[in-house]
């Protein structure tokens, strides 16, 4: 149904009404025909109101069709477990997940009845442990202050934000209504590789800048990076923070194209390219090519942006080059403020299944290998580490905050707090909820103002279920999880808790080359700052 096109999407719309006024034209000659009148004229009535309500999307792009969908999801559970176990497996998301950020978006708590649906017995099956003492936490607006020795302008920013999602991936409505959230919730937002655009400035709320290999927004006319153009945005008050992207979990190492015909002058305009052109991300920078470039280039964004916070987005590919760049920071001292670590199971507009499958590493070891990474190196209390991958409910933050994280940020978490019902119809530009589209008619499903409220709530209702849950460990903030709080099953169908699971290694202790028992001083020994390249490829 969500593929109709534009006339297949009014179709049923156009004919009840059509089938309305002919039943009035024949009413003259048989009174029988009221009775159709009364039918397609009541389906017209109803088709009216589907596109000028603001709350369902789905009914704004397909009046009076669109009830079918809200049909099937009430018809009785047992159909509908039929339904779901059979399509359960193409979904990213599960129903339970989605249901949680639709309830927390209208305001509602994400309470289940009837108990756990998980498979308490499986392996990988993880959970929190509580006190007999817990505590009441009032205030659950959680801060962490990001910003190291070198920076000018920290940023208190909040423990859940708004992942980068491109304006291009997503839609003007869809941007403006999740940075008026953010601006009203007091969080931030992460603009994507697609530059800031004019809905971003229009929400008003607080932006992470993310600079990808197009420098969309600071390049040249040959898609260089443009100090003097990076320099006059970043100055802009409502960039509060800016991010290099090296990759995105759902296509590490892939490059990315907006074709000519998607792109509009608005896009244009947020991305400093020429219209009529494929806009083209590389897959790799040209900025700098070597890790000690790379901590250059950190340090002169510093610079140039007057001392904002300056980091990085990854998803952890070979871990000794990620080994490569903390040595280029500890050789230079220049040092970033963040790092955001992102898990293969992140998402994407678009991207090639064997990318969105099998390449680049889940968000749990990326983040405890980074983590102790900078541990080893001496630099964990200079940088704050971001999380995202899949990060849609509370207990999915605590465990991301105690396994390293000092924050989350979700992408698809606030696409479903503005309405998006994985459709998976991003790369299609056919969204059937304005969401991921740059089709002006589509995009009309998506009122801003009543989703932007929807964004807010969401975000308030996740941080007061993580304070339910940091007060159920008897902790004052979520920021004091910590791995042994969490006990996981193994494949032996052993319990064993976080901290041996995933164990920390000590403070300095690669650079005082004492054995970490996990590989990372022998991983440490074959990094360097000088190349990316592995020591061998010089033989
Ligand atoms: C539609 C869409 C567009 C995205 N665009 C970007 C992007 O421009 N830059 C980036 O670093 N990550 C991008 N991502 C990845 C997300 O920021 C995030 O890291 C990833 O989806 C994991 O979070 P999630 O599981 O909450 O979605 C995008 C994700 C989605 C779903």
């Amino acid at each position: 149904m969500f593929r109709l096109k534009h006339h297949e999407r009014y179709a049923t719309f156009a004919l009840v009404g059509a089938l309305t006024t002919l039943c009035v034209a024949l009413a003259f000659w048989t009174p029988w025909a009221w009775l159709g009148a009364l039918l397609f004229g009541a389906l017209t009535t109803l088709g009216l109101h589907d596109i000028t309500q603001t709350r369902h999307s789905i009914l704004r792009n397909y009046p009076v069709i669109g009830h079918m969908r809200f049909l099937f999801e009430g018809i009785r559970p047992e159909i509908r477990q039929y339904l779901i176990e059979s399509d359960q497996d193409e979904e990213p998301f599960s129903r339970e997940q989605r249901a949680i950020v639709y309830q927390r978006a209208k305001g509602e708590e994400g309470k289940r009845a009837f108990g756990t649906k998980e498979r308490v017995y499986d392996a990988g099956y993880a959970w929190l442990t509580h006190s007999v003492a817990p505590i009441h936490i009032d205030n659950a607006d959680f801060r962490v202050p990001i910003g190291g020795p070198d920076c000018k302008q920290p940023y208190d920013a909040s423990l859940y934000n708004i992942s980068a999602m491109s304006f291009g991936s997503l839609s003007a409505n869809a941007i403006l209504a999740l940075n008026t959230g953010a601006k009203s919730g007091g969080f931030a937002h992460d603009t994507g590789e697609g530059g800031i655009s004019r809905y971003h400035r229009q929400g008003g709320g607080d932006l992470i800048w993310e600079i990808g290999s197009g420098y969309f927004g600071c390049r040249t006319i040959d898609g260089a990076f443009d100090p003097g153009r990076f320099a006059e945005t970043a100055a802009d008050p409502q960039v509060r923070m800016i991010e290099v992207k090296l990759s995105q979990g759902a296509k590490p190492g892939h490059g990315g194209v907006l074709p000519a015909s998607k792109i509009t002058p608005e896009i244009a305009e947020a991305r400093g390219v020429p219209m009529g052109e494929d806009c083209v991300s590389p897959a790799a920078h040209s900025a700098f090519s070597t890790p000690l470039e790379f901590a250059a280039f950190l340090g002169q964004l510093r610079e140039l942006s007057g001392g904002k916070p300056v980091g990085f987005k990854l998803c952890i590919g070979h871990r000794r080059e990620f080994m490569c760049m903390v040595k280029a920071m500890v050789e230079t001292g220049i040092v970033p403020d963040f790092i955001v670590v992102d898990g293969t199971e992140g998402g994407t507009g678009a991207a090639p299944l064997e990318f969105a499958n099998h390449v680049g590493m889940p968000l749990v070891e990326g983040l405890t290998f980074v983590h102790n990474t900078l541990r080893g190196a001496g630099l964990r209390d200079r940088v704050r580490i971001g999380a995202a991958g899949k990060l849609i409910s509370a207990f999915d933050i605590a465990r991301a905050l105690a396994l390293g994280a000092d924050w989350a940020n979700s992408a698809r978490g606030f696409m479903f707090a503005v309405g998006c019902i994985q459709a998976q119809a991003c790369h299609t530009n056919e969204c059937p909820v304005g969401v991921a589209t740059q089709d002006k008619l589509r995009q009309r499903a998506l009122v801003p103002a009543d989703k932007a409220a929807r964004v807010a709530r969401f975000h308030e209702n996740t941080l007061k279920a993580l304070a339910e849950i940091a007060g159920a460990a008897a902790l004052p903030d979520p920021r004091s999880f910590r791995p042994h709080h969490f006990m996981f099953r193994e494949k032996d169908g052993e319990m064993r808790p976080g901290n041996e699971v995933y164990a920390e290694i000590a403070e300095g202790s690669l650079i005082d080359g004492q054995d970490d028992g996990q590989g990372y001083l022998a991983r440490w020994s074959r990094a360097r700052a000088e190349s990316f390249r592995p020591p061998e490829d010089d033989l």
